[in-house]
């Protein structure tokens, strides 16, 4: 009998990555790629964490290997709540690409502790549940900023500063607008990425500073738009914020490619997102073009996520 279906987004940067590590905000938006743990209580000892994908079952209350990351989220929910950790089976299932930067191992961190914290008992509390992922993020990332957990946790759009942490931004519209998320298929290097834009940054001094601030506006700028619902401004701050990374040595050809056909194609605007180097690509498209777009980048070999942005974030799907 399954007691909880618990479901977390993944999420994409859409501005300010690089530019956060140095001290200007960043915008993170869930998006509609989602990972899903289905558990069941167990009468048996252990907390049998399962997946079809991976081919993976184990017994993460006795050994780990791959799941090691999860078992923190489950001490932390033990302790926090003054309990031994309870028995559970969970089967984690995801269709958020993985190692592509858009928050895949944090989307099951939190669909995995919203799914055991019900089988023990506890409400929702988005707190406990997005600082349970951090805990496994930890794990599977070192230090993270803890973006992933908490988009995925809260959902929506968060503008993101390193020391004053996240803000919810409320009233967004999005209408009529689609996000293609474009995996070029080049494997990049988050760490490699970042040194080559702070090396960058500090070659150019009084002129990187500028660009800082200029990144930072181009944020608030975006804000506005968001809120009014003018996704041809969007696109436009979308455009100018590649444009600033690809003077900082962070793009790559083939996203050179990607968001050149994606404007030609009428995209409202097109960037990389993350660590870029390779990796993920955003267009802002409206529903009339979103499938003529992908078509197109689908025909040159790119893998292409049609989704909605800013959806919600963890929730329970029902039980039975
Ligand atoms: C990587 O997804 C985003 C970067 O800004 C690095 C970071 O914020 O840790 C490039």
């Amino acid at each position: 009998m399954i007691d909880c279906v618990a479901r977390a987004p993944g999420k994409i940067i859409l501005l300010g990555e690089h530019w956060v590590v140095h001290g200007a905000r960043a915008i993170a938006a869930a998006i509609g790629l989602y990972a899903r743990a289905i558990g069941s209580r167990s009468h048996e000892d252990g907390i049998v964490v399962r997946s079809r994908e991976l081919g993976v079952t184990e017994d993460i209350s006795r050994e780990c290997k791959v799941f090691c990351n999860l078992r923190e989220a489950v001490n932390f929910l033990a302790k926090t709540s003054g309990r031994e950790p309870w028995p559970a089976n969970i089967v984690i299932e995801s269709d958020i690409p993985m190692g592509a930067g858009l928050g895949s191992s944090a989307a099951v961190a939190v669909a995995f502790s919203a799914c055991y914290a019900a089988l023990g008992g506890l409400s929702l509390d988005f707190s406990l549940i997005s600082r349970a992922a951090y805990e496994s993020e930890k794990i599977v990332h070192g230090r993270p900023s803890g973006i992933d957990n908490t988009v995925a946790t809260y959902g929506g759009f968060m503008i993101y500063h390193k020391e004053r942490g996240f803000t919810p931004l409320s009233d967004v519209r999005t209408e009529n607008i689609r996000l293609l998320v474009i995996d070029t298929g080049i494997p990049r290097s988050t760490g490699k990425a970042v040194a080559l834009f702070s090396k960058r940054l500090n070659v150019l001094g009084a002129i990187g500073y500028r660009l800082l601030n200029i990144a930072d506006s181009i944020v608030d700028e975006t804000v506005r738009a968001l809120k009014e619902g003018d996704p041809a401004k969007i696109g436009l701050m979308m455009d100018v914020a590649h444009g600033l990374l690809n003077a900082m040595g962070v793009s790559h050809e083939a996203l050179e490619e990607v968001v050149h056909l994606a404007r030609r194609l009428g995209a409202y605007g097109a960037k990389l997102t993350g660590a870029g180097m390779g990796g993920t690509a955003i267009a802002l498209v409206s529903e009339s073009n979103a499938d003529i777009i992908t078509k197109e980048l689908v025909r040159k070999g790119y893998k292409v996520y049609d989704v909605e942005i800013g959806v919600g974030g963890v929730t329970y799907e029902g039980s039975s």
